[in-house]
């Protein structure tokens, strides 16, 4: 008799924004004529930037022609994109991070959840609370947890992030073996400073862990005081794994294409202390079970890098940004706290009401999606987050809905 993996019935019955696309679904049935405008799930409306368009043309020309054509590519990701990865995200900013210590991706959702598995089954987690979900279930699936009892799942140890401290969460007074961190947050759009990031780095070296920072939203952070990376800090090459994405940086969300930072200096360690590369870990894993993302994908990605890429991307994530703003502000006119959205996609509304309540009278009044704080946990509760994801149109028009609703 085949039995299933029973970790799986601790999970909610459905992921997030799947919970959140079947509301939606049943109300727009229910209503045909709703113009429903999404500013739930993250995902980017603006086309490719120029650039990348005429790369991934060109690599398709060259997949069609014998002498330029390509099979199977390097599983870790092309050179010639990894090197300027490495130059421009990490050198440039002053991160002693080499092209070899890159492996190049179909998203990081995958990387974020995938990264667990390379790990012992009974390490100590720390998590935030509110939190990007993927971290949180995959270690369920893997069973590293209890069961969940009122929201919160035995065997974790929650970080709370609320309005007390500002949504960077403090450092737990217990020691922890893997902590996952995500600046420019997802879903609050609250930062760390350098001083908040160094904090935690020195916690991981105290206590030999490792913490997989999440830095997919760095390319909207305009604090120039603001770390993009965490290997701006010094000795984060000992105790951090990086994961970023071109998804929200040049709207590759329905392209795929997305990286991870594995120093070579980076150890675990075995059940008798001795230490073991992490990058080697990873090359087993990544070897075994991908085979690459497309030469025209990669060829893509690189041309972000090109002067006319950097410019086009920055003017995208500057859109984003724009219509964050003016989120911000329609929150503030109807006296609704929020965080986010100066260097971060995402607007976090303390609507201090019930999350869920106020996502179906947004989606019933204004035809507005939003996406309800508590999905991202406890903490999340009297919360929304409000994406910038969209058209300048559909955010001003989204915005007066929402104005008339809470009238
Ligand atoms: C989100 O809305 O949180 C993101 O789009 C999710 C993701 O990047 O997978």
């Amino acid at each position: 008799m085949i039995r299933f993996n029973e970790n799986y019935a601790k999970l909610k019955a459905s992921y997030l924004f799947a919970d959140i696309a079947k509301r939606v679904t049943a109300f727009t049935q229910a209503n045909p004529q709703a113009n429903v405008i999404r500013l739930g799930i993250g995902d980017v409306t603006e086309p490719l930037p120029p650039a990348c368009i005429e790369a991934l043309h060109a690599g398709a020309d060259e997949m069609g022609r014998r002498e330029t054509f390509k099979g199977y590519g390097p599983e870790q990701g092309y050179a010639f994109l990894r090197e300027a990865i490495a130059l421009h995200d990490f050198q440039a900013r002053g991160c002693p991070i080499e092209p070899d210590e890159i492996f190049i991706s179909d998203g990081s959702k995958c990387d974020c959840g995938n990264i667990q598995e390379i790990f012992a089954h009974d390490i100590r987690l720390a998590i935030p609370d509110p939190v990007y979900p993927v971290y949180v279930d995959t270690n369920v699936m893997a069973g590293r947890t209890g069961a969940n009892i009122d929201g919160r799942y035995e065997g974790i140890t929650y970080l709370d992030s609320t309005a007390a401290n500002g949504y960077v969460p403090a450092i737990p007074s217990t020691p922890a073996d893997l902590i996952y961190l995500c600046f420019p947050n997802n879903p609050t759009g609250a930062v760390a400073t350098r001083a908040q990031l160094a904090a935690w780095v020195a916690y991981a070296k105290r206590h030999k862990s490792i913490i997989l920072f999440d830095a997919a939203y760095e390319a909207f952070i305009r604090n120039p005081e603001i770390p993009h990376s965490i290997y701006e800090i010094e000795g984060a090459r000992d105790v951090a794994i990086e994961f970023r994405s071109f998804s929200k940086t040049a709207g590759f969300t329905g392209t795929r294409c997305a990286f991870i930072v594995i120093p070579k200096t980076l150890a675990a360690h075995d059940s008798l202390g001795r230490a073991t590369p992490v990058h080697s870990l990873w090359m087993r894993r990544h070897t075994t079970k991908f085979n690459g993302v497309s030469y025209p994908v990669q060829k893509a990605a690189a041309a972000i890098y090109t002067d006319a890429g950097r410019q086009q991307t920055r003017a995208l994530t500057d859109f984003y940004l724009g219509n964050a703003k003016l989120i911000r502000e329609a929150m503030a006119r109807l006296g609704l706290p929020c965080v986010g959205g100066d260097n971060s996609p995402y607007i976090w509304v303390n609507t201090g009401r019930d999350s869920w309540e106020f996502f179906d009278l947004l989606l019933h009044q204004a035809q507005v999606v939003c996406t309800p704080g508590a999905g991202f946990g406890k903490c999340g509760e009297g919360h929304v987050r409000i994406s910038s994801f969209n058209s300048r149109e559909n955010v001003v028009t989204a915005l007066d809905r929402i104005a008339a609703a809470l009238k």
